[in-house]
Formats: C-alpha cells, structure tokens, sequence
C-alpha cells in the first residue's frame, strides 16, 4: 500500500550546504523593479478584481503571477518591499533581520505560549525573505500522499527553481562534518540534488554563489503586468462575506488599511469563479479567518465578532518542529579565508598575542549539514527517521567581554525575557572583536506528532494571536529527540571531527555548557546535562517550519477552498500537517504555482464547458468526498518522523551566551586555548 511504502521506506537525505556571502552591490540589492508594485496608500478607496490574494508571501507571490497571466489580481501585502532592505539581499545578514524588532522590520517576533522565542515575515515575499535559505523539495511519497500529481508538482517545482534555487559549494568544514556523519551511519552520499531521497546529498539555496538571496518575490518576474497589482503595506482586517438567509456564505471582499491608516476596500467581479485567496502564512490565514467570522463560534463570541461560519477546527493542529542544540567549541578555525562577515574594529592592544596565535581576522563561517539514515538497523530508533542536521560554525578568535554582557546565562531563567536577550545582544553587538569559535549541531524533529492550536488575543490583525505548539507533549517526539540528539553526540567523537572538538570536554559539559543559554524562556533544572529527555524539554527552541491551523480535510477541502463557504481558499503552509521535505518553503512555493495552473486551467476548461453547467449543482461535495478518501490515507499521526541536525548560526542570543560563557571559562583555566597552534 502507498501508505507504507510512504513510512517503512527510510527517508533519507544528508545535505551540506554552504554560503559564500560576498559583499553585495547596491544595484543588485535593489534588484527587481516591478512597474505593478505600489504603496497601499496610492490605492483608490474602491477597487475590483478576478482575484484577491491576501499575503504576499512565499506562496501568495507564485500563486499571484500565475493567476495574472489570464485575470486580473490584487495581491495585498503587509509588509514593504524586500529589494529595499540590504539585509535581506545579504545572507550574512540574517541575524540582523531577526533581531529586529521594530514595527518596520520585515521579521515580526513573537513567543509563543510554550515560552519559545519565534518569528514570522512581514514582508514581499514572505518566510523566503528572512528564512535560512535551504531549499529541498518534498519526497514524492509526500507528495502523493498528499494528492498532488506528481508531473505537475515537479513541473512547478522546477517553474520557481528557474529563478531562486542554487547549487551551493562545499567546502573542507562540511565535509568534516559530512564524514562524522557517514561514520555514524548516515549514509549514503548523492551528491548534489534538490529531491528528498534516501542517503546523503548536497542541498538546494535560495543563496546564489554571491551570498545573494533569491526570493518569491522573484517569482512576481513572471506576472503579465496587466494582470496584477501588488500594495505593500496593505494590512488587511476582514474578509467580507454575503450571507443571505440559509445560503452558504460567498466571500466577495476584503478591507484594508494602509500605512497612514486609511481604509480601502477591494471586491471581487461580478461573475462565477471569483474568488479570494487566503495565503496569509500558519499564524496569519487562521488567525485572519477567525477575525472574519470564520471560525469556532464561542471563541468568535467572546470577542464579539459576528459568526459567519461556525469552524472549529480553524487555528487546531498547529505544528512546530522542535529543534534543540549541542553547542560545540573548536580549537580549529574553519575556511578562515571564505568569509568575512563584517569589518570589526582593532584589537585592544594586549590581544594582539593571542590574535596572532589564534586567527588573523574574526572570521564567520556557516555550514549547513543535514542527515538522515535508513531504517536498517532496527536497534537504532533514530534509523526509523531522517536524521537532518544543521549545523552553524562561526569562527573567530576568542578574546575579551565587557563585564556588563558575562551575566545573562547566570540571569535566573525566569528573568531570561526578550529584553533581558535584547539587551545583551545590544551589549555584544557594541564588543571590539567580539570572539567566538565553535559550531551548533542541531536536531529538529519533523512532524511533528505534538500539536497544539492558535487563538486570538484580540482583535487587531497587526497583532500576534497567541500559539501553542505543546512541543514534547506526545511521547514519541521526546523519543526521537534523544534518539537525534545520541546522534550528535556520536558526531562529536567521531573520528571525522577530531580536530573540531577539545578532548577534555565531555558530553556532559557540553550540554550543561548549552543549556545555560538563554535560547528560550523556560525554566532550567539540575538534571539537563544527566538527562536527554530533560534537556529535550529544557532547552527546545524553533527551527521556524512551524505549519497548520487551516489543514486540508478539516478547514479547506483538497482543493484549498475553505468549507461550508464559497468563494474562499486558504493557499500556504497552514494547511499542512507535516513540514514537507524537511524544510518546507521549495513546497510551499511550488504549492502557489501548482494551484495557480490548476485554478487557470479549471475554470478555462469549465467556461468551455459552458455557463449552465457550471452555475449547477454543487462543485464541492465531489472535492469534500475526495478529501475524506485523502485523509484516511495520510493520517497526520502517521506522519514520519525526522530527525534534524542543520547548521545553526541565527539564535543571536545563544552565540551571544556562549561567547560569554567561552570567555568566562577562557579567563579561568585557558581551557580553550587550541591544541594546535597557527
Ligand atoms: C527565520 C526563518 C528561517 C527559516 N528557514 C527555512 C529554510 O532554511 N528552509 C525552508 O525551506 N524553510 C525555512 N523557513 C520556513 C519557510 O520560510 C516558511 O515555512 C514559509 O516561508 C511559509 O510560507 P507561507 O506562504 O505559508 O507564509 P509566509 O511566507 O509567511 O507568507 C505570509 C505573508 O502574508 C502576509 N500577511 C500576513 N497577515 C497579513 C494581513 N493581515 N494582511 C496582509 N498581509 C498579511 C505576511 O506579511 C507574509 O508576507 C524559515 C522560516 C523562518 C521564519
Ligand atoms: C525602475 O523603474 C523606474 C521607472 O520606470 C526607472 O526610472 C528606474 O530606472 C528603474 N530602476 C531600475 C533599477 O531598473
Ligand atoms: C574598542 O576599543 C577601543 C580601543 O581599545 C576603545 O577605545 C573602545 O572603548 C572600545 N569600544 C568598546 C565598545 O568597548
Ligand atoms: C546580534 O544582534 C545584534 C542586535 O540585537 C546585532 O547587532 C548583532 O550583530 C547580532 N550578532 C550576531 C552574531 O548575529
Ligand atoms: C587533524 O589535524 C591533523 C594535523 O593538522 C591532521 O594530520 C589530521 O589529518 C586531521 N584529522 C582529520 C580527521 O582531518
Ligand atoms: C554545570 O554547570 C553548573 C553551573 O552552571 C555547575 O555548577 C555544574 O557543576 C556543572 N556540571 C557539570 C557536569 O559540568
Ligand atoms: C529532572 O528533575 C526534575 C526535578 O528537578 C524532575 O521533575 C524531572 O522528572 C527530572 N527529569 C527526568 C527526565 O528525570
């Protein structure tokens, strides 16, 4: 059966990835100019269209170009233009980007109720514009299993690689860690491919080989110009439904404001066919059909929000893949003369000896490394899944820290809070070579089988709805994370990885050594370093992939219109129940094209069919019928599992903990002082 083919068969996909940023020109960064992209407040108070697609994000902007080929489009997006901010452009900005936490930055944090620091785009183009860049399709059993065709998924697939996929270089870091990995029995290799296959391989970017991130809105290159207009800054509040009598809700509008704050509404064209789109991203899309009317009624009430339909499965099933790290400190520097992250000041006079011995320049390094193994060892639990792992090396000789930044991993964990990291990350930011060498090994569990649900905390769209992700709550989560995270421990004393570790650290240090940062929010206990399944828990952070909340079967049908409405769909990653591929943006992107063709090419073949046919009957109880037969075929408990080990380089406030915890231990005891010498 498709269905055990698609979870006995290991799942397996070892990926180096690396970046080679170089300085960007500005032109570059400045990169498309689109005549059809416009600021909300030059829209007219009244407008119409074939189409609206809410949220110009990683599946709104490939969704959008399509339609436009042969109906006219609005697509409304919150956020502001992606080609004028530098960081994004950059790769060895990403930080930079995530830390922001401005009203005007494209990265909009926020924690969710499990005490875990997250972030979600605000921005053209959406997750693409500040995400890590790794791009891998998903499995074909994925997709099957979903109900995709396969041509047409792959022909998609390969409509957005023409434009923001890359085939990274590999350099000798990665391929230490590659050969750590396969000594671990993560084999076997495959060179470089963009699929989701079995053994290792070299994974797909959205970073060219300038350090030049590609983005969906590159994909808006393919829109016929006519047929689209975009608005940035165009926050939308409601969907606007007709609702007569018994008739079903039709959805026929939608208000937004602008940046100075004035209201606009846009509608749809009179006509069969029209529609709305929701793509609004696994926070936005529920969190704007509640906000709508659409939605579990009592909740809805509360807020006193006029019932359209009444849903309750709106905001249920939300995912993350908790991800946890081992930090790892390395005597050895690694491809010190690739990167150079940003010109830092002079060395305080005094240093300049252990500059010498250490390393010429504070340089940065990022690998990405992801793994997974077969399922041949029956022993080995972690072989039952993908084993990806990730994996940051930033690379900088070590040297002082101000005594205002050493404190915060000694800060209580309750007075970890955002401001408290804010703050320190302030502190480092202001350090004269800042020094840190060492890498994150990362694990990431995918399904997840934990799950969890979103709900509003109020009414206003341009704030956060609190989420719930409940990470660890189903047992076999916390299984697979110990299972990924004996992994690492495994890679750190191979053979491989000699030179990037100290001997006389073990284990144990290292996990007390990171669990004293203060990646999240949650409280600490003794036993993190004596105990995997504590340390699971303790110190779980995001790896962003977070899904669901609008899943197909529950919310929309399989053809993503929303049920019990018309004229409504929701097209992005909430209406997943597994993070596709691993990562899930190559997916999600493709999913914006593949509905695009396949909405254009419906409703052509139907206006040939004639208009009496299609104004009878009702369309939906065919596709409500198909999505019950598809989902008792992919149940979303049976989603495999992944275990993820990627390069780590994002969590500020963790590079910032463990520099400081670095410097502290190199203060003491010069225990860090390398064992070889340059
Ligand atoms: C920091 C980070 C790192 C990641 N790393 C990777 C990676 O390396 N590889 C990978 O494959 N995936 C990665 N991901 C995940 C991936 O980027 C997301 O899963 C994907 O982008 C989600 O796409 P989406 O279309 O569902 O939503 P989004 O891309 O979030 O699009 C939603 C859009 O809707 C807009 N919007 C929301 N509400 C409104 C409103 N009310 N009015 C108007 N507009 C609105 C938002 O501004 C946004 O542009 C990462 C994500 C993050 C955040
Ligand atoms: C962008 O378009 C404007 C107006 O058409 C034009 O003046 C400008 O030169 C263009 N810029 C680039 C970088 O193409
Ligand atoms: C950086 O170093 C210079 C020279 O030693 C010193 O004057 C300056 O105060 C330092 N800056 C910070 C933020 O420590
Ligand atoms: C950490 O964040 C601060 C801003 O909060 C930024 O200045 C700094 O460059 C970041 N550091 C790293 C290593 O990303
Ligand atoms: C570690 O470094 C030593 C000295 O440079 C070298 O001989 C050895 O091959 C390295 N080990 C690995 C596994 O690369
Ligand atoms: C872990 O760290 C704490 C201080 O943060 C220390 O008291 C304890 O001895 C450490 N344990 C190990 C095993 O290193
Ligand atoms: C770790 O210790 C806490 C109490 O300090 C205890 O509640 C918890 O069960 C322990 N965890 C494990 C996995 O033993």
């Amino acid at each position: 059966m498709a269905t055990d083919r698609l979870f006995s068969r290991a799942m397996a996909a070892f990926v180096v990835t690396s970046f080679f940023p170089l300085l960007c020109s500005s032109a570059q960064a400045r990169g498309m100019n689109y005549t059809f992209v416009k600021d909300a407040a030059r829209a007219p108070d009244v407008s119409y269209y074939d189409y609206i697609v809410i949220g110009g994000g990683t599946a709104g902007c490939p969704l959008s170009a399509t339609l436009s080929e042969r109906f006219r489009v609005l697509l409304l997006e919150r956020g502001g233009s992606p080609y004028d901010d530098e960081r994004i452009g950059d790769m060895t900005r990403f930080a930079d980007t995530l830390s922001d936490t401005s009203a005007g930055s494209p990265a909009q944090r926020f924690v969710s109720e499990d005490g875990v620091i997250n972030s979600r785009p605000r921005v053209l183009g959406g997750g693409s514009c500040i995400n890590a860049g790794f791009y891998t399709r998903a499995a074909d059993d994925y997709v099957r299993g979903v109900g995709w065709d396969l041509g047409k998924a792959t022909a998609a697939y390969r409509w957005v690689e023409d434009v923001v996929a890359f085939q990274p270089e590999v350099g000798p870091w990665q391929a230490a860690l590659q050969q750590g990995l396969l000594e671990s029995g993560v084999a076997p290799d495959n060179g470089f491919t963009y699929d989701h296959i079995e053994g290792t391989k070299v994974g797909g970017s959205i970073f060219d080989a300038d350090g030049r991130r590609h983005t969906a809105a590159d994909l808006l290159r393919y829109a016929r110009a006519d047929g689209l207009d975009v608005l940035l800054r165009a926050r939308v509040a409601k969907i606007l439904f007709n609702v007569r009598g018994n008739r079903r809700p039709v959805a026929r509008g939608v208000v937004f404001h602008d940046s100075a704050g004035r209201m606009h509404k846009a509608y749809l064209n009179a006509g069969h066919g029209n529609e709305i789109i929701l793509s609004a991203g696994a926070m936005g899309s529920p969190q704007l059909l509640m906000l709508s009317g659409v939605g579990p009624a009592d909740h809805l009430s509360s807020f006193g929000i006029t019932l359209v339909r009444d849903q309750p499965a709106v905001g249920q099933g939300m995912y993350d893949n908790p991800m946890n790290a081992i930090y790892v400190p390395s005597p050895t520097p690694v491809e010190v003369s690739l990167i150079q992250r940003r010109q830092l000041g002079r060395p305080a006079h005094g240093l300049q000896q252990r500059r010498r011995r250490s390393q010429a320049a504070p340089q940065l390094r990022h690998v990405r490394i992801r793994g997974s193994c077969h399922d041949h060892a029956s022993h080995m639990q972690l072989c039952k899944c993908a084993v990806p792992y990730k994996v940051t090396v930033l690379s900088t000789r070590l040297c002082c820290v101000p005594e205002q930044t050493g404190q915060l991993a000694t800060v209580p964990p309750k007075q970890r809070t955002p401001e408290a990291i804010a703050r320190a990350a302030e502190a480092m930011s202001q350090l004269n070579d800042t020094a840190f060498r060492g890498g994150f090994i990362l694990e990431k569990i995918i399904g997840p089988l934990s799950t969890g649900h979103l709900r509003l905390r109020n009414r206003n769209p341009d704030d956060n709805p609190a989420v719930t992700f409940n990470y660890f709550s189903h047992p076999e989560d916390l299984r697979r994370c110990v299972a990924g995270l004996s992994v690492i421990e495994r890679v750190i004393q191979s053979r491989a990885f000699e030179n990037f570790t100290y001997s006389d650290f073990s284990v144990e240090m290292l996990l007390n050594m990171t669990a004293s940062y203060p990646v999240n929010l949650l409280p600490r206990h003794d036993n993190d370093s004596k105990s995997l399944e504590q340390y699971c828990k303790d110190t779980v952070m995001t790896i962003w992939h977070y899904h669901g909340g609008c899943h197909v079967g529950r919310v929309v049908d399989t053809e993503y219109r929303v049920l019990g409405v018309d004229a409504l769909r929701v097209i992005d990653g909430s209406t997943f129940n597994a993070s596709p591929g691993t990562n899930p943006q190559a997916t999600v992107m493709m999913l914006g094209r593949y509905m695009g063709v396949k909405i254009q090419s419906e409703r052509l073949k139907a206006a040939g069919l004639g208009r009496k046919k299609l104004i009878a009957g009702d369309p939906y109880e065919g596709f409500k019928l198909s999505a019950t037969l598809q989902f008792s075929v992919v149940p979303a408990a049976k989603m495999q599992a992944t275990l993820q080990k990627r390069f780590w380089y994002m969590m500020n406030k963790s590079i910032i903990s463990s520099v400081m915890y670095l410097q502290r231990r190199c203060n003491k005891d010069k225990l860090l002082e390398p064992r070889n010498s340059y």
